[in-house]
């Protein structure tokens, strides 16, 4: 029986070697339509490696079927059967070591003070082996009147405990956390009039807030539109706005480099396939069918990508992106190519050495991408084009009538960039030491002396920037 295809090792039961017999029979009995090569494990002894047909899947389930019998089996074997008087005395004294330990954990939880305490006790007493979780596997031994009037106590000790549990765990919370803001205090802290005695430390500028704020408003100043409304801007999208109308219909290849989180659509009653944006790209689509041209907008944002996390991948990130729109002829590439050159030297400083590179998105033809000279070494920034055909059509404007371009942007990239960040993780890490090291905040405090100077720290400029970081 066991023949070249199949060796044996390991130590084989009987049971498994009738088993195994089974299997070859199975095997027989379906027919060879095909091989597969597996390996042939049970009770975690691996007993060869067989060349065996499609009736592996039967087989193995077979083979769990009859496992879990037997496991039921012996659990019953092993339950003591009580009489009627013996089940009901049972049931009192269940029922009184049910109460026990509701008591006694009612009274530890009124002592306990932090979140750690309260997790403890959780565990203890609802966790998998728990005192009151553990009670339920008392039920086996009792009678068939017994066992739901036992379920009752336990499950009403259990929801009274997760009750008190939960809400001395949301007490300790308030206290940590005021415990933590006292701590890490980043400077002034700010009294808010409605909650008496709650002072919150006064905030600094994120730095990726810093410099999302700095380029959407160098493009305001040249009289871009900024489209920040989360119903012009949202983050969860539908297929068309963040990839078919942009040229990537179905099965576009473009699409792999763009992998995204999906929703599902059907419990947020939708038809659309809904997915949480790869960029910001999307919005040009949404603005271009609300308006006629002449336009120009600029629309920074939060966009979504399935990355694993490292030193310049994150699975969330910012964008900006920019796109003008006209009568065709008045838009050219030499626009394109001057107003990145205008926007990278404000950012970088008028000396910035740029440089263009042919490149490909589905989105604009020609497509470029821009690189910076910057600290010594060359630095892709950005990528832009001018708008593909294929994309006014898409809108339903007349690709002989009108044209623009349009250019997108990493804000991460550029925060790195500038501040000589090595790890964008730092970004979300709420690590004080950090953070402390940006302009303090620009919030608006009405009377206070120092409202304009923060204002002026906030809105730095290309020439101030802090340097080195890290
Ligand atoms: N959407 C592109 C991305 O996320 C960036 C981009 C490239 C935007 C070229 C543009 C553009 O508007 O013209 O990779």
């Amino acid at each position: 029986m066991i023949g070249p295809d199949i060796c044996v090792f390991g130590e084989v039961s009987e049971e498994m070697v009738s088993l195994f017999y089974l299997s070859i029979a199975m095997m027989t009995l379906w027919g060879a339509e095909g091989y597969l090569y597996g390996n042939w494990v049970s009770r975690g002894i691996t007993i060869g490696r067989v060349r065996r047909n499609c009736a592996d899947a039967h087989h193995f389930r077979l083979h769990a079927e009859t496992q879990q019998q037997k496991k039921q089996q012996q659990k019953k074997e092993k339950t003591p059967q009580l009489t009627p008087e013996e089940s009901k005395a049972k049931l009192d004294s269940l029922i009184a070591e049910a109460s026990g330990y509701e008591q006694e954990a009612m009274s530890l939880i009124g002592e306990c003070s932090t979140t750690k305490e309260a997790e403890a006790l959780r565990v203890a007493f609802l966790g998998k082996n728990g005192k009151i979780t553990g009670m339920m596997k008392e039920m086996r031994m009792l009678g068939g009147k017994e066992k739901p009037l036992l379920g009752e106590v336990v499950n009403s000790a259990k929801d009274k405990v997760e009750n008190a549990i939960t809400q001395a765990a949301a007490d300790a919370i308030v206290g940590e956390l005021k415990e933590r803001i006292d701590k890490e205090s980043l400077g002034r802290s700010v009294a808010i009039p409605s909650l008496p005695n709650f002072h919150y430390p006064m905030g600094r500028r994120h730095p990726l807030s810093l410099t999302l704020g700095l380029t959407t408003q160098i493009f305001e100043e040249i009289g871009y539109e900024a489209i920040q409304q989360p119903e012009d801007s949202p983050e969860i999208e539908n297929d068309f706005f963040n990839f078919a109308a942009l040229g990537m219909p179905d099965d576009h290849p473009a699409r792999d480099m763009q992998d995204t989180f999906y929703i599902d659509a059907k419990r947020v009653n939708s038809t659309d396939t809904l997915l949480l944006r790869t960029h910001t790209s999307a919005v040009q689509i949404r603005e271009m069918e609300k308006r006629t041209p002449p336009f120009k907008i600029v629309v920074p944002g939060r966009v979504y990508r399935k990355d694993d996390v490292d030193a310049t991948h994150y699975p969330v990130f910012h964008q900006c992106e920019i796109l003008a729109i006209d009568e065709i002829g008045k838009l050219t590439l030499p626009h394109l190519l001057g107003t990145v050159k205008y926007f990278l030297q404000k950012m970088f400083g008028p000396e910035i050495d740029v440089k263009y590179r042919a490149s490909y998105f589905p989105f604009t033809e020609p497509s470029i991408e821009v690189d910076v000279f910057f600290k010594g070494r060359w630095l892709e920034v950005l990528g832009c084009g001018m708008v593909d055909p294929v994309v006014l059509e898409a809108v339903g404007l007349d690709p002989t009538k009108y044209g623009g371009f349009a250019a997108g942007f990493g804000i991460e990239r550029f925060a790195m960039i500038m501040y000589g960040i090595k790890d964008l993780r730092l970004f979300w890490e709420n690590r004080k030491d950090f953070l402390e090291q940006f302009p303090s905040v620009d919030l608006a405090i009405a009377g206070d002396d120092d409202e304009e100077k923060a204002r002026d720290e906030a809105s730095i400029g290309f020439d101030d920037y802090p340097g080195e970081i890290v």
